[in-house]
């Protein structure tokens, strides 16, 4: 028997990408500067070069049935120097905003995903004391710009993957391994928020502006420091941010990834880049998020899978358990599929794939996947079908 999961009416359909993942051409951010050091992998040798294409891939996306589309705005390009803004960049994301509007498309707009102008990480990135109002200030004036283009707006993408990655693991920049510097790259991050916040609604006091965050589902075996390590790891990686911030929120964007299990291994199967495929998680976080009482969308899930065998199957299940999260009282508003096409995925390069569309690295001709037209049914449709 054939079973409909109906989403609830103007459900927003989509899928993602970051500026500096996408776009090619930034020469002036950290992660630029890192990779001309060879600490990073080149963005430019393989980029999507979505800047100038953008109208192409809004077209592909609007083929696929997406009826929203979830992007960055680049720092570096608005503010090259501190305090001095860009209008011709302006322009150009005007113009992006345009493109979407024509296509009618629905934009979630991220005022920063991970990379810094190179003024602001050369003085200590968001470790500084003045970062959480340098950070407003751009945050305010690129709201204010666009504000008549857009409404859904994001000030901040996983803030806690960019302290984690650049001040624990050190991976990312500015590649440290500091227990404080960490903490006060979240807190500055907490500051920057709310301030990002209260000065976008002086302006533009019509803007949804939220957060995205990126929340892991922890699991434990039955020993008991298992159970106290899942029960910090939830509390501080999960709602530590959120708690301190979502009084400044008008939703809650969620980015799903991850299902970590304290304890002998759970046999999940593996993606591409080793993580455990977990649909179920998702169902999870957001129903946990419930707790805030506000909207929410689903900004990222989605799977490095350069064969396409798992994604289609994988979005299906994603879908399902969002679906469930509905039923049991989740207000979310939206699944943006991460991501639109192949990208630089950050420390990996382009060794990663995550795309309903395979860019092609010598011609750089977008293919779309057979795992893209799974999901196509489901956006057209407003629902899922299942046996
Ligand atoms: C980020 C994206 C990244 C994706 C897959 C998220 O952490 O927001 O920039 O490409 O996960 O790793």
């Amino acid at each position: 028997m054939k079973i409909k999961l109906e989403f609830p009416k103007n459900f927003l359909w989509g899928s993602g990408s970051s500026a500096n993942q996408v776009e090619g051409g930034i020469e002036n951010c950290d992660w630029a500067e890192y990779a001309r050091m060879g600490k990073l992998p080149s963005v430019d040798e393989f980029t999507p070069d979505h800047y100038h294409r953008f109208k192409e891939d809004f077209d592909l996306a609007k083929s696929l049935g997406h009826n929203s589309h979830r992007f960055s705005i680049e720092w570096a390009r608005i503010e090259p120097e501190e305090g001095k803004f860009d209008l011709n960049e302006i322009e150009h994301y005007r113009k992006v905003l345009l493109a979407l509007k024509d296509r009618g498309i629905t934009p979630l707009v991220t005022l920063w995903h991970f990379t810094l102008p190179l003024w602001f990480s050369h003085r200590g990135g968001f470790e500084h004391q003045n970062a959480p109002a340098v950070f407003a200030r751009y945050c305010a004036f690129v709201a204010d710009q666009l504000k008549d283009l857009c409404e859904i707006v994001a000030t901040i993408n996983e803030p806690v993957v960019f302290a984690n990655n650049g001040y624990i693991r050190g991976f990312w920049p500015p590649f440290k391994k500091n227990p404080f510097a960490f903490m006060r790259t979240v807190k500055n991050l907490i500051r920057g928020h709310n301030l990002a916040y209260t000065e976008i609604k002086k302006l533009a006091p019509h803007l949804n502006v939220g957060v995205v965050k990126d929340n892991i589902h922890f699991t434990s075996n039955k020993n008991p420091f298992n159970i106290i390590l899942k029960k910090f790891c939830h509390w501080f990686w999960n709602h530590y941010f959120l708690d301190r911030t979502h009084k400044k929120c008008d939703h809650i964007g969620l980015n799903y990834y991850f299902h970590t299990h304290f304890g002998p291994s759970l046999g999940f199967p593996k993606n591409d880049m080793g993580w455990n495929i977990d649909a179920e998680g998702i169902y999870h976080m957001l129903v946990d998020l419930k707790r805030y009482n506000l909207p929410l969308y689903v900004t990222e899930a989605g799977i490095p899978d350069r064969t396409d065998e798992k994604r289609g199957g994988y979005i299906k299940q994603l879908v399902n358990w969002t679906h469930r999260a509905i039923v049991d009282g989740a207000d979310i508003r939206g699944f943006m599929y991460w991501s639109l096409t192949d990208n630089y995925e950050l420390a990996h390069g382009y060794t990663q794939e995550f795309g309903l569309i395979h860019i092609d690295h010598a011609t750089r001709a977008r293919i779309i996947r057979p795992s893209a037209l799974v999901y196509k049914t489901i956006c057209e449709s407003n629902a899922l079908t299942i046996e």
